[in-house]
Formats: C-alpha cells, sequence, structure tokens
C-alpha cells in the first residue's frame, strides 16, 4: 500500500466530515459520507414539510432503485428483500417466518456470532459445530460429508468474522448445501460492502451501518426464490391494503412503520458504493486488513489473531502481557484519537478466548494512520 494507493483512496475520505480522529472502528459502523447524510436529512425534512406518507411516496423511486441494487449485492430477487432495523431484526424475522423442525439442529463454525448461538438455543434448536481449518474457515470436504451422512436441519454461516480477519467460504458452502437440500442461512452483517454476499446462499441478512457506511438504524434481509414458499407470513388486512397485490413473502417480513429516511440514505450509499467498484472495494479492504496486520506484527505485549493473508478489514489483537483491552481502547481514544473496540469474547464464544483489540479501518486508512496505532500501543506498554 504505497503512498500513491493511499492517495487513489483519499476521496473516499474527503467525501466525509473531516474528523480529527483515525477511525479504526468500520465493523462496529463505518462513517456516512456528507452525501449520505445530506440525503438522510433532506429527506427527514421533507417528511416535515409535505407529510411523512406523502415524502416517502415521492421517494418510492429511489427506494425501489436501492432496493434492487441492495437486492443484487445479496443475490436475490428485488422482490426478494425486505428493509428492516438491523442485522439482528433480520434474523429474527426469519427465524419466525421460516420453520424449522422443533428441536433441530443448526450446524454453525466456531467463529460464528455469540447472539446468533443465543438466538437458536433460546428457540430450543440443538447446535453442532462444523469442522474448520487451522484458520477457522469451514472445510468443506467434512461438510459435505457431514450433509450426506446426518444432514442438519440447517447451515448457518457468519460469513465475515466480527472479531477477527476470516471470511467464511461461503459460496463453496451454498453450492454443496443446495446440492444436499439443506437450508443454508449467512449472516453478512460484516460481509455486506466488504466480502462478496451474492453467494447463492437461501437467505442473508445484513445491516446498513458498516461497510457500506450507511445510516443506522436500517438493516436488510434476502430470501433467494426458491426459499418463499417455505416461509410463513402473515399479515393483518391494514399492512396488506397498503400493498399491491401478488406481494412476495419476504415483502411481507418488511417493517411496516420504518427510518424511511434511513433507508433513503442507505440507497445512497449503495449508490456510492456502486460507482466506486465492489471488487475494487473488496481488493483495498483485503490489502487494508493485511497492512494492519503486518504494521502490528511483533508489537511487545500483542499478538495479531489469525493469518496476515485473510480478506478482510477486520483484525483482532490479543493482549499478551495482561492489559486491560476496554482501558486501552479508552485510552487510545482520548489520549491518541484513534478509535477502535474493545471485543468482549461473547462476541464469538466458541472462538475467543478472551478479549481483543479490533481493529477495522475502511479502504481511506493511510500507512501513517496504522503505525500511529502501533506507536500509541507501543507507547502504552
Ligand atoms: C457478525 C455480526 N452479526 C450480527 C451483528 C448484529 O448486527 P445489528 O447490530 O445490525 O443487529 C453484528 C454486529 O456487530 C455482527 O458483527
Amino acid at each position: 500500500m504505497g503512498q500513491g494507493r493511499d492517495g487513489e483512496w483519499q476521496q473516499w475520505r474527503a467525501r466525509r466530515p473531516p474528523s480529527r480522529q483515525i477511525h479504526l472502528d468500520t465493523a462496529a459502523a463505518g462513517r456516512s459520507s456528507a452525501e449520505t447524510l445530506r440525503v438522510t436529512a433532506a429527506h427527514a425534512e421533507r417528511e416535515a414539510v409535505v407529510g411523512a406518507y406523502v415524502a416517502q411516496a415521492e421517494a418510492a423511486p429511489v427506494l425501489a432503485e436501492g432496493r434492487a441494487a441492495l437486492a443484487g449485492l445479496l443475490g436475490v430477487a428485488a422482490d426478494g428483500l425486505a428493509f428492516t432495523e438491523s442485522a439482528t431484526a433480520a434474523r429474527d424475522a426469519l427465524l419466525a417466518a421460516w420453520p424449522l423442525p422443533a428441536g433441530g439442529t443448526v450446524a454453525v463454525a466456531p467463529s460464528e456470532w455469540g447472539p446468533n448461538l443465543f438466538a437458536f438455543s433460546s428457540r430450543g434448536l440443538a447446535l453442532t459445530e462444523l469442522a474448520v481449518g487451522s484458520d477457522g474457515a469451514v472445510d468443506l470436504e467434512r461438510l459435505a460429508r457431514l450433509l450426506a451422512d446426518q444432514p442438519p436441519a440447517l447451515v448457518h454461516l457468519t460469513q465475515v468474522a466480527s472479531h477477527r480477519g476470516l471470511v467464511q467460504p461461503v459460496a463453496a458452502a451454498a453450492a454443496l448445501c443446495r446440492a444436499a437440500g439443506v437450508p443454508l442461512w449467512v449472516d453478512a452483517a460484516q460481509a455486506l460492502g466488504h466480502a462478496d454476499t451474492a453467494t447463492g446462499a437461501d437467505a442473508v441478512y445484513a445491516t446498513s451501518r458498516k461497510w457500506l457506511a450507511g445510516p443506522r438504524g436500517v438493516g436488510l434481509l434476502g430470501v433467494s426464490e426458491p426459499g418463499w414458499e417455505r416461509l410463513r407470513v402473515s399479515a393483518s388486512p391494514l399492512e396488506l391494503s397498503s400493498l399491491p397485490d401478488g406481494t412476495s413473502p419476504v415483502r411481507l417480513l418488511e417493517s411496516h412503520e420504518a427510518n424511511v429516511a434511513g433507508r433513503v440514505g442507505l440507497c445512497a450509499a449503495v449508490r456510492q458504493y456502486l460507482a466506486a467498484g465492489p471488487a475494487r472495494v473488496r481488493q483495498r479492504l483485503a490489502e487494508a486488513g493485511r497492512l494492519t496486520r503486518e504494521t502490528l506484527a511483533g508489537l511487545p505485549g500483542w499478538e495479531v489473531v489469525g493469518p496476515a493473508g485473510a480478506p478482510a478489514a477486520i483484525t483482532g489483537l490479543r493482549p499478551a502481557a495482561g492489559q486491560d483491552v476496554g482501558g486501552v481502547r479508552d485510552r487510545l481514544l482520548a489520549e491518541h484519537g484513534i478509535l477502535t473496540t474493545a471485543s468482549h469474547p461473547a462476541r464469538a464464544p466458541r472462538d475467543m478466548t478472551g478479549p481483543l483489540l479490533r481493529v477495522s479501518p475502511h479502504v481511506d486508512v493511510t500507512a501513517g494512520d496504522l503505525g500511529k496505532l502501533r506507536d500509541a500501543l507501543a507507547a502504552m506498554s
């Protein structure tokens, strides 16, 4: 990542409100562009000027275009996409609508997002762990064997782990699951805008605010067409009265009352992402992750978790000298203006053995930013 490449992405930074901080916290929430913020605020203002429902009707073409773009990114039809409030709300809507056998087994990787494990268990589903390689990625041969010998009711993968650089081979897993007739659902909360999320999974859910840098309070659920008939959805006559005949069951999962300004803002964010070029952004984020891990490797008192070359911009740093990760995160912010996350092991209880400092830059990160992080951590040890 030479000066030239850094420079190429500084426009991304220049399009956001200026900040004195070094933002290395996209896995929590990305920084929206000034254009996204302007469009979001303009819609909210329009609601007050012409009436909220009139403003929503005016925004219908923008929302339809954004819906189609987001559906394309998730690999589903436009009618297979529902806007929700968060990835969690999308997952819960899916769990409520897609019947799974009582006591059925959900196969997950050890890196699974902790709240998903809790959601499955609390609905009476049993968990089984998929075999993985030394990097934590699902072993596809062993997945194929499991699907043949002891098919679970559901395979669930978190495509990009929340706490460290780890990307699951979701497209290959989707092909195996489809051939075996076992549904695959994907948590793409950390993957949308970061990895290729059009993987052929039966259902996929994500959030606006992280790698797409859209507004908070907006999530999305995509269900591929063969899965529509599995959905058990009910809507009140009042809700149905506002929807055209033949509305897909997925659209019936969409929240009726909503942060429409946020959805309009997400549509702007996805336009900007598509203009930047998803493949180019993916490549740059992989590069940002690699540079982060290379910069932090060998830092006294810290250990980079996982392989340096993982194609994700999330890095987990394990404290090796008894540091209090929460305290380090707070001091990085207060004393050095560097924003990171203190990751609690509950994020991925089957993969994390203790807290990690999470570093998650976006495409605009420079070698200088990461050098400052390294120096700040070194000064604290
Ligand atoms: C892997 C993963 N899944 C799900 C979520 C939850 O997303 P939301 O806060 O939009 O519900 C997160 C949030 O950090 C996440 O990292």
